[in-house]
């Protein structure tokens, strides 16, 4: 197998994440050794379906694509063509998708039959660089997403950067989003690698793609690994994500997720400015590099304080009346110790950050 491989070890074992730009071709032989002698069955989506060529010919369930896809109906949809197609506790389920994909094929073979194994395949950045490691599939409902699932970590995951050439670019850009959180919140020299190599990065470089991956996958990994002795340090990966949610929200998710969070970035960092933990120079930096990669960093006129706030206010992280984030004090370092990695902040201050974070005018 070619290099570089990262373990996700989690509470019942571990799996292996391959990260080598060729392996969609040798599908075929990858799938049959890591789901040996099972009877195979591939979930995906249209669009991928018809832009990723791979080695592998086994049945294919094709759901749209999109978010909307991730729902209880599709779910149930496919467990009944699994079952009217006669698969038992033999199945192997290969999910070949972004995120998406990967949550819902992924959920699917978490509850099948109570539970058959599935190798992860995923084909977008952000499913390569994040959705990848952690082991949580599931579905969204009209409540929220993410509000049903299952913890099934897969086999393994096979993440081919030769994929990511039919990406959409703001896709990709997401991706790169998540990638330079994972500097942010864990490793400057990774960040100021992902910013010089920006443009190598968004002409889809298969050694650089390659690089980016793997180490995002190893940070991820590491964090959520060392959570279950440094608890609650996992919140680190939050970062950027209490504001990107709430964007998310009051725009009824029409914003890309990805997008969100950049401009989450950017505010959490004024915020942590405004608290005094940050150090200079910290949000325009990573202003800078999102910007560099094409990402939007502003507040846009038109989502209000008070919508924003009530939106944040709905995130898990609340306790009282004050509004919790998980805050950078410089590049690759956390605000946080052993017993607390998410700061408080009372409403009327993240108010008058948000009015601050609409220009780009007075950035520390
Ligand atoms: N399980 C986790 O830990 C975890 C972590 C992060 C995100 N997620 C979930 O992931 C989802 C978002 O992932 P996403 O951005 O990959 O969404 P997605 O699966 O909808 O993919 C984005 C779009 O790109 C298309 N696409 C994917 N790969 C392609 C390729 N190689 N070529 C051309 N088009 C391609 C898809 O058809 C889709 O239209 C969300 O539902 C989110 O909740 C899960
Ligand atoms: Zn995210």
């Amino acid at each position: 197998m070619v290099e570089p491989v990262v373990r996700v070890t989690h509470a019942s074992g571990s799996y292996p994440v391959h990260v080598a730009p060729g392996l969609l071709g040798a599908l075929g032989a990858l799938a049959a050794e890591h789901l040996e002698g099972r009877r195979l069955i591939v979930i995906t989506d249209r669009t991928v379906g018809r832009a990723v060529a791979h080695g592998l010919e086994a049945p294919t369930l094709v759901v749209g694509p999109g978010e909307a896809s991730k729902s209880r109906a599709r779910w149930g949809a496919l467990t009944d063509r699994l079952l009217d197609l006669g698969y038992g506790r033999d199945a192997g389920i290969i999910a070949l998708g972004g995120g998406v994909i990967g949550d819902l094929a992924g959920f699917v073979a978490a509850t099948y039959l109570r539970g058959v194994p599935w190798l992860s395949v995923p084909t977008s950045l952000l499913a390569m660089v994040d959705a990848s490691v952690g082991g949580k599939t599931g579905v969204n409902t009209s409540h929220g997403k993410n509000l049903v699932g299952a913890f099934h970590p897969p086999v393994a995951v096979l993440a081919d950067p030769l994929a990511l050439k039919t990406l959409h670019p703001a896709h990709l850009g997401a991706g790169l989003v998540e990638a330079l959180k994972h500097g942010v919140v864990a490793d400057a020299k990774y960040f100021e690698w992902i910013e010089a190599e920006n443009q190598g990065l968004l002409a889809r470089d298969p050694a650089l793609l390659t690089r980016l991956i793997a180490r995002s996958v190893e940070i991820k990994a590491a964090v959520v690994t060392e959570d279950e002795r440094e608890a609650g340090r996992r919140a680190i990966l939050n970062a950027g994500h209490t504001v990107g949610h709430a964007i998310e929200r009051v725009t009824d998710y029409e914003i890309l997720h990805g997008d969100a969070v950049a401009i989450g970035l950017v505010t959490e960092a004024r915020l942590a400015h405004r608290l005094g933990l940050a150090e200079r120079g910290l949000a325009p930096s990573i202003r800078q590099a999102l910007e560099r990669v094409g990402r939007p960093t502003t507040l846009r006129s038109e989502w209000a304080d008070d919508a924003l706030l009530d939106a944040m206010a709905h995130d898990k992280k609340i306790r009282g009346e004050q509004l919790r984030f998980s805050l950078p004090k410089q590049i690759g370092v956390m605000a946080g110790d052993r017993s607390n990695w998410t700061v408080s902040a009372s409403r009327e201050l993240v108010k008058e950050v948000l009015a601050s974070a609409r220009t780009t005018a007075t950035l520390y």
